[in-house]
């Protein structure tokens, strides 16, 4: 009766069955994998944001327009020009989430059965969804030395087998690395030689680790092959219940004319982003400010808490990385990361295992940076407790 595109097993593995048992048993769980800033005492409109969507939401008016309003598409070019980036609102399209933007663009670039390359270790919604879409999803191989790197050959070894797309994501997420103006290069080159189009996930670009102004290296501007770079305010703003992110297109003139036809046609397919929040994004977007700085500063207390455990316990290691909400952790080689993500559950601390991530090897585990560092410092201390007694 379904299709052979959604799943048909849907038993947990052994970390998710041991969270479901202790979450029923009443445990009371530290949880180190929360990311959803509103969840975390973070995010929410501020006055202004409210009072535009209050005022937006009571208008009986609906003029979609499927690439997005010119007032909303507007308000993001502005964003972009505050990190010295220009962004032509013509080159915009609006979606109701990154998510569903990685959707769009699977269509828009791939038949059935083509693929699309992305790195690994990276985040893992975009095997589902590019299955939903019957698209292929293959996995290129980062480097690891002691921090994550781009790894050109890997990348060349697997565009040689064809593939449609690239997905890069600007910090990635988990490994919080990112390409600068020389990746960038040699990444535009492999995908110019290859025929695929880059698609990259810049959610993360305001959060820079080192706080530098402008946020992190944006694929934003003269590009020789087709790309496609998504944010939202789910990141940007902390708001992922608004429901409002976007794909900015550019390369090739011809071909990106194209490619936004073609996705305004999908988009207006669906008509899927609310018209209230597109008329307040200018006021949401105006607040960001105030946001950024609280994660940005408990970015800084949590990594800080997080060097101090890993001081008291040598043999582990917080990764240095660019920028992100998340933590890799390396612990001990005498476990695996999922062994430790057991272990941490039995002293009452949720992180993630690296598998969740696709890391094939060593024992990693990651944890977000945006608890609240009160909580924080209270789930590290009980994964210390897991390292003291393993
Ligand atoms: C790298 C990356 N891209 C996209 C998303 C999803 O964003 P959205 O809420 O806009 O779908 C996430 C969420 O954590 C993410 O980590």
């Amino acid at each position: 009766m379904l299709s052979d595109r959604v799943p048909r097993d849907a038993s947990p593995n052994a970390w998710a069955e041991r969270l479901a048992r202790l979450r029923v048993s009443g445990a009371a769980l530290i949880d180190l994998t929360e990311a959803n800033a509103s969840r975390v005492g973070l995010g929410g409109p501020g006055p202004a944001g409210a009072d535009a969507l209050a005022e937006a939401a009571s208008s009986r008016s609906y003029e979609p327009d499927p690439r997005g309003l010119q007032g909303a598409r507007e308000a993001i070019r502005d964003y972009y020009a505050s990190r010295g980036i220009a962004a032509d609102p013509e080159a915009l399209t609006l979606t109701a989430s990154t998510s569903e933007a990685y959707a769009h663009l699977f269509r828009l670039l791939a038949n059935p059965g083509d693929s699309v390359l992305v790195p690994a270790p990276s985040y893992p919604l975009f095997e589902p969804i590019a299955a939903l879409e019957n698209v292929a999803i293959r996995s290129w191989p980062l480097a690891f030395d002691g921090r994550w790197h781009f790894d050109a050959l890997a990348l060349e070894a697997a565009l040689k087998d064809g593939a449609r797309a690239v997905i890069v994501v600007q910090p990635n997420h988990p490994t919080g690395t990112c390409l600068d103006a020389s990746g960038i290069g040699v990444l535009e080159a492999l995908c110019e030689r290859h025929g695929a189009a880059i698609i990259a996930d810049e959610v993360f670009g305001d959060f820079a680790w080192d706080e530098r102004t402008g946020g992190l290296p944006s694929l934003i501007g003269e590009r020789r092959v087709p790309t496609f770079v998504l944010s939202g305010l789910s990141k940007v703003c902390g708001l992922p219940q608004m429901k409002l992110a976007w794909i900015w297109t550019g390369g090739p003139e011809r071909s990106s004319t194209r490619a936004l036809r073609s996705l305004e046609w999908i988009a207006d397919l669906f008509l899927s982003v609310a018209s209230p929040v597109q008329q307040a994004l200018p006021a949401l977007l105006s607040e960001r400010g105030e946001f950024q700085r609280r994660v940005l500063d408990r970015i800084r207390q949590n990594r800080a808490t997080l060097a101090a455990a890993c001081a008291r316990h040598p043999e582990s290691e917080a990764l240095p990385a660019d920028g992100g909400w998340v933590a890799m952790l390396r612990l001990p080689a005498r476990h695996s990361g999922e062994q430790w993500a057991l272990e941490c559950l039995d002293h009452g601390v949720i992180v993630h295992p690296g598998h969740f991530y696709d890391v094939e090897h060593e024992a990693f585990v990651v944890a977000s940076l945006i608890v609240e560092p009160t909580e924080f410092a209270i789930g590290v201390g009980r994964l210390e407790s897991a390292l003291s007694a393993n």
